[in-house]
């Protein structure tokens, strides 16, 4: 091939934009190539394509995780991303951490886009077995080409996990609040799953907060170490079934960001583990945000033990050991068909900010 071809060959390429076939289509109008030898000379345009006055690459690694990690923070002051996932998003990225999932490629289920002048502007991650579909786009671009072109590779991306077999790809916790992102869902075929509605709740922690009453009989104290995880493990199962293993405790508790003293307990006098509350804070975040906000989630009472004041209990020892670490506020999520737990919470003062819902499109 000539010099001057494989320039041509290589310009093509760099014009690949959202609809990818539409593209191939324009570029086989303009020039006398077969569909075969367009397709190969796209494949070796370096894997990166064009949008606009944007750049898509391939996640390369840690080289990359400070400019997401500062794309997820705008996005999340912006309120336009459920306040977990920068947290959460940071764990999967991490490949030693607790979350970090088998099931993702990095090099392949994780894009990200840039402009000229190299700020990240936007993000997406495909995970078919756990996580499904999340991505950001940064404030400027809510709404825009480049959410379409972001929705189009995580929609191509998954029909090609699949090889072809019919899949649902699910966007998880959408912020019933943001609109553009809730409308470029709905242009590209999305629909809301009504059966999933989760409630984002806060309870702030620089106003009066009670003392926890524990009931007669039982005592609160953080988890000892490895010797309590096989018995702390069915507690947790015993109220929020396959909610947790054995392997996945002994790998947070080994994570930078488990802290031992906040992870908490009911015990009654015979020694059975009867309720529990985990907290947590990413001092990423804590160091970002205008609010200093901690986590006191997953919480619950083995079925035996409930209405006794345990719950209730457990989670005002839990933040009152966060407001001594500096936490303004508290935050956990609730499924909005858990009355009981909204109760219990609301009682205790959170009070929700926000709905969230899984938008899912069949391929
Ligand atoms: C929700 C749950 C943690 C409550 O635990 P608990 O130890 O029974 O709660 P408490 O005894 O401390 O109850 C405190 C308050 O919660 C509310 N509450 C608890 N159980 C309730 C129920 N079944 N229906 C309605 N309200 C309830 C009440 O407001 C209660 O106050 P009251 O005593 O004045 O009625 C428990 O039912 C549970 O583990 N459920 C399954 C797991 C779960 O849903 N976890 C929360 C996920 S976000």
């Amino acid at each position: 091939m000539s010099g001057s071809s494989a320039n041509r060959m290589r310009y093509i390429g760099t014009r690949i934009t959202s609809t990818v076939h539409e593209k191939i289509a324009q570029c086989l109008e303009e020039s006398e190539m077969s569909m075969e030898t367009v397709t190969q000379n796209i494949r070796k345009v370096d894997n990166r394509t064009q949008v606009g006055k944007m750049n898509s690459y391939p996640f390369e690694g840690n080289r990359d995780m400070e400019a997401v990690l500062e794309l997820l923070l705008t996005c999340k002051a912006n309120k336009s991303i459920d306040h977990f996932l920068p947290f959460m998003l940071r764990l999967v990225l991490t490949p030693s951490s607790l979350l970090s999932s088998t099931s993702i490629d990095l090099g392949t289920d994780v894009r990200f886009w840039k402009k000229h002048d190299g700020t990240v502007c936007g993000f997406a991650l495909v995970d078919l077995s756990v996580w499904g579909l999340f991505y950001l786009v940064s404030p400027s671009e809510e709404g825009g080409e480049l959410e379409q072109e972001i929705l189009s590779w995580a929609c191509n991306r998954t029909s090609h996990i699949s090889r072809g077999e019919s899949i649902t790809l699910r966007c998880r916790r959408v912020r019933e609040d943001n609109s553009k992102r809730i409308s470029s869902l709905a242009r590209q075929g999305f629909r809301r799953d009504t059966d999933r509605e989760g409630l984002r709740m806060v309870r702030p922690l620089d106003v009066p907060l009670d003392e926890p009453l524990m009931p007669r009989g039982f005592k609160i104290r953080h988890l000892s170490g490895p010797d309590d995880i096989d018995a702390y493990v069915a507690l947790v199962n015993s109220a929020i079934p396959e909610a947790t293993s054995v392997e996945t405790h002994q790998r947070w508790i080994k994570t930078p960001e488990y802290i031992p003293e906040l992870d908490l307990i009911a015990v009654a006098d015979d020694g059975t583990f009867a309720a529990f509350c985990q907290s947590y804070y990413d001092p990423l975040d804590l160091a970002r945000s205008t609010r200093r906000e901690g986590w006191t989630d997953p919480i619950g009472t083995a079925p035996a033990y409930r209405k006794k004041g345990l719950a209730r209990a457990i989670v005002l020892e839990a933040l009152w050991r966060l407001k001594r670490r500096g936490i303004e506020d508290a935050v956990l999520g609730v499924a909005g068909s858990n009355e009981a737990a909204q109760k219990l919470y609301e009682s205790i003062g959170y009070r929700v900010i926000y709905k969230m819902y899984d938008y899912v499109k069949v391929l």
